[in-house]
């Protein structure tokens, strides 16, 4: 199974992935983590990334192209993958096309996560991560159970995305609306685009996704 996630900043992306990833076996490929671990290793990609993305702006089409392009032929894909936050671009979805072609593969399903523009700027702005292991949490949607730790490794240190201000959210909201909302009608084409209510909770959504990806595996 090949499946891209797409929708806007904060529609759950990241979330959904992290489950289809650890219920269906498929490789996570998320663009905007691999630009911050760059960004983290102060690369020669990180270094011009680091100001685009603060300003919510788009990394140019040539340095995603050939972070996913590098990525999608490891063995860890060979299974499949999922994709978060790749393709934003008309670009970026060709170039998608023609790698695919060359692998002899292709895209199988799009789920388009459908969330209004003022809930996005809640979710972002209420988004942390623990700063040990990762784990995602949410100020008003997904607190951690015991107050200041982590659940999942119990750690008491979090951190916050340095993009997820509401100005640089809006900018990058913008940004969806004029430059990757109008992927949709290429996938609609290929008949592979399912949408469907973001706004439902976490697991409400991933009953669905797990319903468009196909049966569960049993752990
Ligand atoms: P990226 O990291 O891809 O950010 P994004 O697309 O803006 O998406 P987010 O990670 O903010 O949100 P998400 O949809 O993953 O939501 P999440 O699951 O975390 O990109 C960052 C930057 O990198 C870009 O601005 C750009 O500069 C650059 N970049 C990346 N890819 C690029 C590309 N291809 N081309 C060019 N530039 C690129 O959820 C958000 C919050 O909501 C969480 O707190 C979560 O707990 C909560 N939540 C999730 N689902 C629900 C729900 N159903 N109900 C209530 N709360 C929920």
């Amino acid at each position: 199974m090949r499946l891209i996630l797409f929708g806007p900043p904060g529609c759950g992306k990241g979330t959904q992935a992290e489950l289809v990833q650890a219920r269906h076996g498929l490789a996570h490929l998320s663009t905007g983590d691999m630009l911050r671990a760059a960004v983290a290793a102060g690369s020669e990609i990180g270094q011009r990334a680091k100001a685009i993305m603060d300003a919510g702006d788009l990394v140019p089409d040539a340095v995603v192209i050939g972070i996913i392009a590098e990525r999608i032929a490891q063995p860890e894909c060979a299974a499949g993958f999922v994709l978060d936050g790749f393709p934003r671009t008309v670009a970026q979805a060709e170039a998608l096309d023609r790698l695919l072609d060359e692998l002899g593969i292709g895209i199988d399903r799009v789920i388009e996560m459908q969330v209004d523009d003022d809930s996005l700027v809640a979710r972002i702005t209420g988004r942390f991560a623990c700063a040990r292991c990762g784990a995602g949490y949410n100020d008003s949607f997904k607190p951690t159970r015991a107050p200041g730790r982590c659940d999942n490794c119990g750690g008491a240190e979090f951190v916050r995305r340095q993009d997820d201000t509401e100005e640089t959210v809006r900018a990058r909201l913008a940004n969806y609306h004029r430059q990757t909302a109008p992927l949709l009608p290429y996938y609609r084409a290929k008949g592979v685009l399912h949408g469907i209510d973001g706004m439902a909770s976490i697991d409400e959504v991933t009953e669905v996704v797990d319903g468009i990806v196909g049966q569960r595996r049993d752990h």
